[in-house]
């Protein structure tokens, strides 16, 4: 009989960490200071984003964040997205600003992205931002990467030297937890579209994160026994279920700790870009 992975249980962890943002906020404004506000964007009827948008706006109302959406049309021009996000950089009651992603085809994300204020970057995608977490002075981080390092951290387990091998180089999670990762001290491989023995890799991994988006891609036999597994991958199968990017049954019986799809790192990221809108308005919330 193998033994069964522990759960890294993002809920439970998230839950803690919104209540810590909560708090901070109710007293900084009940001494008479300012609420943070963030506006969230929405572009299109993507469904998937409208989930994420409302968990996101569900999360201020716990966090006590002021929160304003838009909801622009999917034939949105790039020059009435960005004279929005012009607005936005402008407001004083505005800290943080999100476009959520995917945009429709025709806009240009890399644009839109860096036309945010970095100060007011909430999602830490700009390219001040990136740059910063690179050179070891973080400033608003990529709420994903942070989520997990925040959750990895709440269970015990801290990745200072332990072999981190992560699959999949997006911008949004791969690279910039990649650089999160080897702040913390972990040997940092990443793997992507073009790396050759995908196995190689993640069976010499001690702490493996998976963000690719596509169920399988890595298979369950590849992890080696007593792994941490971070799955953050997400997708939907065909009778409507979220998966991750792994089998759990199977790697759970491999893994030392597992997280779940869903209740793993998706509660995480919504948390941590409350902590992110906290630290815009300037204060700083670190989960004890
Ligand atoms: N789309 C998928 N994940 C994210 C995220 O963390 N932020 C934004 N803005 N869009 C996303």
């Amino acid at each position: 009989m193998s033994e069964q992975a522990r759960i890294l249980d993002g809920r439970k962890v998230a839950d803690r960490l919104i209540d810590t943002v909560s708090q901070a906020i109710e007293s900084h404004t009940s001494g008479g200071g300012h609420r943070p506000g963030l506006a969230v964007v929405l572009v299109g009827t993507d469904a998937a984003s409208e989930v994420y948008v409302s968990n996101k706006i569900r999360a201020c109302e716990r966090a006590g964040i002021a929160s304003r959406s838009h909801r622009l049309p999917p034939e949105t021009t790039q020059e009435e997205l960005l004279a929005l996000i012009d607005h936005l950089n402008e407001s004083e009651d505005i800290n943080g600003i999100l476009v959520q992603l995917p945009l429709p085809g025709h806009l240009d994300e890399t644009e839109v992205t860096h036309r945010i204020r970095p100060d007011k970057d909430v999602d830490g995608f700009h390219a001040t931002n990136v740059g910063l977490l690179a050179l070891r002075e973080p400033g608003l981080r990529p709420c994903t990467p942070r989520g997990v390092l925040t959750l990895l951290k709440a269970h015990g387990i801290d990745p200072k030297g332990m072999h981190a091998v992560v699959v999949g180089a997006s911008n949004i999670v791969g690279r910039p937890l990649s650089l999160e990762l080897l702040l913390a001290g972990a040997t940092t491989t990443v793997c992507h579209r073009f790396t050759r023995d995908l196995e190689l890799h993640t069976s010499r991994a001690e702490l493996l994160c998976v963000a690719v988006g596509k169920p399988g891609i890595v298979n369950a036999d590849w992890i080696s026994r007593g792994c941490v597994v971070v799955d953050i991958g997400i997708s939907r199968s065909s009778d409507g279920r979220l998966r991750g990017d792994l089998e759990f049954e199977q790697a759970a019986r491999r893994a030392a700790w597992i997280t779940p799809v869903p209740g793993g790192v998706g509660p995480m990221t919504v948390a941590t870009l409350m902590q992110n809108t906290a630290q815009a308005s300037g204060l700083t919330v670190e989960l004890e």
